[in-house]
Formats: structure tokens, sequence, C-alpha cells
């Protein structure tokens, strides 16, 4: 009986593989390269030494980028008012890949290495029933018959040690991260108390903002519809091409210490967790896209999609409902919403932080600037308004009237 489990290379995941060869099963590994820094050729070789009978390993980056990234930066995602979703747009695509290679290679089961307390399991698992109703999911990290034998991270190294598997580095980091094109998360061990500050060195993709340059960078990204087509970066370069769009981004953000975040997160089961994200480069492209709403979206159309949209699928794809009837639905919109969403953003990277310098739209036909300016009058006359003030003020006398009649105004 196949099993294809999703594979990292790293301790857990490389027990767990051994420990469903030990159960009698035949093991199919799946790598998702989604851009986290890894070196694919060693996980492969060491997933063969183990016992995998075949190993998948298949990049995902474009897709991750443009199919999770791009609609995220177009309604302007966002968890709980801080959290990028970093990890949370990753699964989709990887669960897809798994799904895909379990079907191809006539698999039973999926299984993976996710704790039984986090999100990522709840992710993983929604798609995978939602991508294939009749898959059996294996997850170890929930099965009493693998917590009771691994209590730990020693028992782990004992159990790798005995079953000869190499074993990296055997300096485990102080807290538990993960790692993809759109960010890096920390979560766990010395950052369980939310009141310890992580240490410095903690941070691996962005530079202290106290010692990114003196200089301000100056950027520029186009947007249609909606998506980011063309970024324009050190006085003349650019790039089209959506990963290399996004890899610039993340690079000028990065020099310049753009995108770290501290938050405690409420987890969908209910419980809470403090995370420390690095989110560089989506930072400073849905920043800039707000800008570019801000000229160009209807104020009507923007406090419903600020309502409905952008906070229902923050929170579907934060739990894990990324295939679902209410994603489609909720897609559709944001592409409806996003119609008018074009021209550029004038933008500076500098010391930690992100500003706009500027926008501009040539199909923009909301903002007239005469229209709005202090020094002109315009299609209406200032006379108008003192009627639409004695309109809007109707209720609101009443309302006073009858707070006077109370005594309480
Ligand atoms: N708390 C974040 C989220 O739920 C990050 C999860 C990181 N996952 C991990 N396996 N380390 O999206
Ligand atoms: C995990 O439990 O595997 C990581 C944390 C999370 O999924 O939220």
């Amino acid at each position: 009986q196949k099993v294809c489990l999703a594979y990292s290379g790293g301790l857990d995941t490389s027990c767990i593989l051994k420990y469903l060869l030990e159960e009698g099963y035949e093991v199919i590994t799946f790598t998702a390269n989604i851009g986290q820094e890894e070196d694919f050729d060693a996980v492969r070789e060491k997933a063969l030494k183990i016992g995998a009978s075949k190993v998948y390993i298949e990049d995902l980056r474009r897709e991750f980028i443009e199919e999770q990234c791009f609609p995220a930066i177009q309604c302007n995602a966002i968890y709980e008012n801080v959290y990028l979703l970093g990890t949370s747009l990753a699964r989709p695509v990887t669960a897809r890949a798994q799904i895909a290679i379990a079907q191809k290679e006539g698999c039973f089961a999926v299984s993976h290495g996710c704790t039984g307390k986090g999100n990522d399991q709840i992710r993983f698992e929604l798609a995978f029933y939602a991508l294939q109703p009749s898959i059996t999911v294996i997850a170890p990290w929930r099965d009493p018959v693998f917590y009771e034998k691994f209590k730990g991270r020693n028992d782990l190294l004992d159990y790798a040690k005995a079953m000869d598997i190499p074993v990296r580095s055997t300096k485990s980091k102080p807290w538990s991260m993960d790692e993809n094109l759109a960010h890096y998360s920390y979560e766990a061990g010395i950052l369980e108390d939310p009141n310890t500050s992580p240490p410095d060195n903690m941070w691996q993709l962005t530079v202290d903002p106290r010692e990114a340059p003196d200089q301000p960078e100056n950027f520029t990204v186009i947007f249609e519809k909606g998506l980011p087509v063309k970024l324009e970066y050190e006085g003349g370069k650019v790039v089209t091409d959506s990963v290399d769009l996004f890899l610039t981004a993340n690079t000028i953000a990065r020099r310049n210490g753009v995108g770290r975040l501290d938050i405690v997160e409420n987890r969908f089961i209910g419980l809470k967790s403090r995370g420390c994200y690095e989110t560089p480069g989506l930072t400073m492209l849905r920043a800039a896209h707000v800008d570019l709403e801000g000229l160009v979206l209807d104020r009507e159309v923007r406090a419903l999609r600020d309502q409905f949209v952008t906070f229902n699928y923050a929170k579907l794809l934060y739990n894990g409902l990324y295939f679902s009837p209410e994603r489609a639905f909720l897609s559709k919109s944001i592409v409806a919403s996003q119609e008018d969403v074009n021209g550029g953003v004038r933008c500076r990277a500098y010391k930690g932080s992100f500003s706009v310098l500027g926008r501009w739209s040539e199909t923009a036909k909301l903002y007239d600037a005469s229209e709005s300016s202090m020094d002109e009058i315009g299609d209406f006359s200032p006379k108008d308004t003192t009627g639409f003030i004695s309109v809007n003020a109707i209720r609101l006398k009443k309302y006073g009237k009858a707070m006077e009649d109370k005594g309480q105004s």
C-alpha cells in the first residue's frame, strides 16, 4: 500500500518517513519548492537513503506567486490587521501538487508532519479532502502510537540515530520556522512567551532597519487590473515577469529592512499563538496597491470589498478553506473589483519603512483635481452642499432633540 508523504528533509518528516516504512507502507515522498532555501538534491538523496521508493520535487514557485500571492495583493488580504498570510497562501498549491502525485502513483493515503495544535494540519487536510474526497490522511503527530513513542526532539534524535537516518544539525534553533517566497515565519520555543523579544539574529531575510542604508531607495510599481505588471527600480531597471517582479520587490524590501512583524494571532482551533514574520516584497506590493485603489476605486465598491471580500478572503485562507465554494465566489468578486485598478505608484523603502511618493492613472475617471480643489469652483455650486448638509442633518436634529428632551445633551 502506497503513501505519499510531504517531506521537508528535516528531522520530523525523516522520522515519519522511516516510521511509515516500519509500519509496512511503501512511501513516495513529495517536496514542494516554494522558494525556500534548500539543497533539493540532498533532500532527494536523504529520502532515498531512508527508503522512499520514489521522490518527487516540484517547483511550484510560479503558481504560488501568480495564483496565491497576486490575488492576495489584489484584495489587500490581511489577517487580524497584521498578518499577510505567507504560510496560508503556500498551502493550497502544495496540497494540490501532493494530491496530484498521490493520484498518479495510486496512493491510498497522503501524510504530513504538521503538529496537532496548528493551522497547517487543517489547511492541508481540508485541501486534500476537497481535491480528493476518498483520500485517507495519515497524520502521525495526532496518532497516539506515534506521539507516545516520540515525546520530543530527543526521542526523534534517538530514533534517527538508531535507524541510521542522517541528521543535518543536532543544534536546533530555539523556535520553529517556515519559509517560502512570500515570507519567513518564526514561532514556538522561546517565542512562546509573548513578552520575550526576538533576538536580533533570528531574522533571516531582512537587514536590521537600524543598519539599513542611509539613502532611501525609490522604485515604481505599475498595476493592471490590480495586478503588479511592472517594477522600475535603480533608476532605469525594469522587470515585468511576475516571478522576477516579486523577487525584485523582495530584494528591495530586504536590503532596506521592510516587512518585519511580531504579533499574537488567533489560530483556527481557538488557541492564541505568538508569531514573528518577515514578509518583504508582499508588504510593499500590497501597500502600493492599497494606495492606488485610493485614486481609482469607487468609494462604495471599496467599502463593500473591504467589509466582505478582504476580511473573508483572509479568514478563509487562514482557516484552510481555499478549495471551497465561498473562495471561488470571492475570487470572482476580487477580479470584478479590480477592473479599473490601473496605474502606477512611486514608492520608497527606507530603514524599515515603506512610503508612497506619488501615484497616477491614465484610466482613472473618478479623481478630478479641479473638482476637489480648494481653489476652483467645479461642476457643482457651493450652495448645493448646503442642501446636502441640511438633508443629512434631518435625522441628526431629531436625535439631538430627543437627547435634549431627556436632558442628556
Ligand atoms: N502562524 C502562521 C500561520 O498559521 C505560520 C505557520 C507556520 N507554520 C509552520 N509549520 N511553521 O499561517
Ligand atoms: C504546526 O503545528 O505544524 C505549525 C504551526 C501551525 O500550523 O500553525
